[in-house]
């Protein structure tokens, strides 16, 4: 019998941790080009045994037909603004159609999130989501996979996360921090299976990441935009320079090289940063793209085939001006870019965030953001994660973030755990930011590819041309990817 899973609604928890594959549904996705892809799903499976918001705990499995014990589990989430995700089921238009379509076994967990709330005794809200819960709901997820390896179809051993913005971080976290001891009380406070989390490859588009840095980032990179494409109060102004002061210092303690093993400081990394706009541009124009003048980059002339004529000699016609109207021809190759120019391209596509673009609260005249939120409390307070928004917000130069907000902040941020030898590292990642993403600075995912790379992890990264912030496009390129690395 097939019939849609849809609706089957959210089940209680029952006792105990369990999977049986006698109770599979079947259902089937029509893809958009036709093809009808028959599955087995598995909904509602609980990932530990003290679950606290049965919303968000649990997962759905999906198993294609032709899956086997062999077959790779692609997992992806739907974290969004660090706020909470039910499980989904499969989208045909997604990537997770696209992952059963190409015969991986798909796995949608659910997480909770900043918003997500239970009531507590006395009817007020407790919130159930702060950092770093949604982290530690993906890798029970992923621990439950491992604990039932031989009960399910689908190779544990295979995981692929994807996910994208404060999703991409936490597929990103998941690549960096596999088996890491930094999290095991928590994850056995909330009754996780004791087996391994780490992962076989990390997705991640657009991650918001490195947040204890990001404000820093920002400015560092946006400030050149400040009063000409981005208005903002003197006040903001003055915040801007002084973040964009602190990061150099950052970016040359994290000793990055090139591929070639040039090193990478704060001097040359505008120039990196250019490297890498030009590489994907030039990409995109190869494949037909057109790249507008008036954008920062310049070409080469235009490559005119002349062969000699009248034996050489110059043509006597005088040389006509160019049309009216008729736009000047481009060369085939971009020879540089004016970075200044393009950054307010970028920000007059999408207007910057305000400084600090993060450790917003209570700064130049700043509410709470997302991130604010996300290391509050149950009681859904918001709070300064970095020393220097503190110390703005209080009129204290000498405040301190707690040693336990260090701590969460040190949790949720995979740069923390790539170097640790505490860490199983994803051996693969696939990380995408666009080239018009401006909801954090290029450097923070290319500082994410770069360290990978540094420690030799396979990692394929490009700034996506012309994309804003999202995720999932060129999925032909993404699982293109997934089978290379997979030896299909
Ligand atoms: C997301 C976007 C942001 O700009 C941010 O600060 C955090 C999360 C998101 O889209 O998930």
């Amino acid at each position: 019998m097939v019939f849609s899973v849809c609706a089957i609604a959210a089940a209680k928890p029952t006792s105990g941790v369990v999977f049986d594959a006698s109770k599979g549904v079947a259902g089937s996705v029509t893809m958009p080009n036709g093809e009808i892809v028959n599955y087995t799903a598995y909904t509602n499976l609980y990932y530990v045994t003290n679950v606290e918001d049965s919303t968000y705990q649990y997962m759905n499995v999906f198993i294609p037909e032709s899956a086997d014990q062999s077959t790779p589990i692609f997992m992806p989430n739907y974290v969004g603004g660090y706020m909470a995700a039910e499980p989904r089921f499969i989208d045909a238009g997604d990537a997770s159609g696209r992952a059963l379509a190409e015969g991986y076994v798909v796995v949608i967990p659910g997480a909770r999130g900043r918003n997500s709330v239970v009531k507590g005794e006395n009817g007020k809200d407790i919130y159930t989501g702060r950092a770093p819960k949604a982290l530690l709901d993906l890798k029970a997820g992923i621990r439950y996979l491992r604990h039932f390896d031989k009960e399910m179809l689908g190779n544990a051993e295979i995981i692929i996360t994807d996910g994208t913005s404060a999703g991409g971080a936490m597929s990103a976290l998941l690549g960096a921090t596999g088996n890491n001891p930094s999290y095991e009380k928590y994850l056995k406070e909330m009754g996780a299976f004791d087996e391994r989390d780490d992962i076989f490859a990390a997705v991640c588009f657009c991650p918001i990441i490195d947040l204890e840095h990001a404000d820093a980032a920002y400015e560092w990179l946006y400030s050149c935009t400040n009063n000409i494409t981005r208005p903002l109060s003197e006040e903001q102004v003055q915040v801007s320079k002084e973040l964009s002061l602190q990061y150099p210092a950052y970016l040359n303690s994290l000793n990055l090289k090139m591929q070639d093993g040039t090193p990478i400081n704060s001097e040359n990394y505008l120039d990196y940063i250019k490297s890498l706009l030009i590489k994907s541009a030039q990409e995109a124009k190869d494949n037909g793209a057109e790249i507008p003048d008036s954008i920062g980059f310049s070409f080469n002339n235009r490559a005119i085939f002349a062969p000699p004529i009248n034996g050489g000699e110059k043509p006597k016609r005088a040389k006509r001006p160019r049309p009216m109207g008729m736009p000047k021809m481009q060369g085939e190759y971009i020879t540089g870019l004016d970075i200044n120019k393009y950054l307010n391209y970028v920000v007059s596509v999408t207007p910057l965030k305000t400084p600090p673009a993060f450790d917003s609260q209570g700064v130049a005249g700043s509410r709470a953001s997302g991130e604010n939120e996300e290391f509050g409390n149950e009681k859904g307070s918001s709070v300064n994660f970095t020393d220097y928004s503190l110390q703005k917000a209080s009129g204290d130069a000498n405040a301190h973030i707690s040693p336990e907000i260090a701590e969460l902040v040190r949790l949720m941020n995979p740069m923390n755990f790539i170097s640790d030898t505490n860490s199983n590292v994803a051996p693969h990642w696939y990380i995408r930011h666009g080239s018009k993403d401006r909801d954090t600075a290029f450097s923070v995912p290319i500082n994410l590819a770069t360290k990978l790379q540094n420690e030799g992890k396979d990692v394929n990264f490009k700034l996506a041309w012309n994309r804003p912030h999202s995720g999932d496009y060129a999925l032909n390129e993404m699982f293109g990817w997934i089978k290379l690395i997979l030896g299909e």
